[in-house]
């Protein structure tokens, strides 16, 4: 696992943009994992800088997202679908028959779970997959205590991640209390993992991801055993690693 601190949010974002663009450069119709949240929203922005300035194309790329809420129809202001759209999707040339997004209104879940799946391996399996990390270790809704060995399935929020995404919503009560997730098992099989984190709030996860013990009470510590992972961090979100690492 390489891990890079560098000195704030912005920097972090930039230096995972710039690994993505390396990605797909080499291989233009990578197949790229994305996820939702405040941590990746400055990637994006690079990203979508490079594209519109320096030509960076995305016409050949596939995307698959880690996550939706259920209940939210893709057009509904706080579903992932609509997030996706708003912070990347709308601003980049991806061609929108190669997006994939868990559909929150999907009348059979668990069919369309599976769908999900096999979407993935027809593709050939994802090459690069971007995570943030929850405040409790979360990797997607993969809560403290999923599976290590998880697919892609409907998954009931903590009261901690209700709370952590009440800042998107009008009111708590509003917050989805179901979602459905890619499988710890799902992200493990994509063949590179980027884990960003950022911020004060997530430095006790990052510690325990990178340098705790692998246990599913940290779903993020998983990680540790994937063949080819990069952690990027600000600052104060390496504040509590005990090792000394790169900027
Ligand atoms: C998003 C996701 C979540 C977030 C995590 C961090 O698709 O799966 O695991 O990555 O909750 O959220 P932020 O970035 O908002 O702190």
């Amino acid at each position: 696992m390489l891990v890079t601190v560098k000195e704030d949010y912005d920097a972090m974002s930039r230096e995972a943009a710039q690994l993505v663009a390396e990605r797909l450069r080499k291989k233009p119709n990578l197949v790229l994992g994305l996820a939702t949240g405040s941590t990746p929203l400055g990637s994006y922005k690079e990203l979508i800088r490079m594209h519109q300035k320096e030509g960076l194309d995305f016409s050949k790329v596939t995307t698959f997202n880690l996550d939706e809420y259920i209940g939210l129809s893709p057009d509904h202001t706080q579903s992932y679908h609509h997030f996706m759209m708003e912070n990347f999707f709308r601003h980049i040339n991806v061609d929108h028959r190669y997006m994939h997004i868990p559909h929150g209104m999907a009348s059979d879940i668990e069919a369309h779970c599976e769908w999900y799946e096999e979407q993935i391996k027809k593709v050939g399996g994802i090459d690069l997959q971007i995570l943030g990390i929850g405040a409790n270790g979360h990797l997607a809704f993969n809560e403290p205590g999923s599976s290590l060995g998880s697919r892609t399935r409907i998954k009931t929020l903590t009261e901690q991640t209700v709370k952590d995404n009440a800042r998107f919503f009008k009111n708590q009560k509003d917050v989805p209390r179901y979602a459905i997730t890619v499988g710890i098992g799902t992200i493990m099989d994509a063949r590179e993992l980027l884990l960003l984190g950022s911020g004060l709030r997530k430095a006790d996860a990052v510690h325990a991801a990178v340098e705790g013990p692998i246990t599913h009470m940290c779903p993020a510590s998983i990680i540790q055993m994937h063949r080819r992972a990069t952690v990027i961090t600000d600052t104060e979100a390496a504040s509590k690693l005990t090792r000394s690492y790169p900027g």
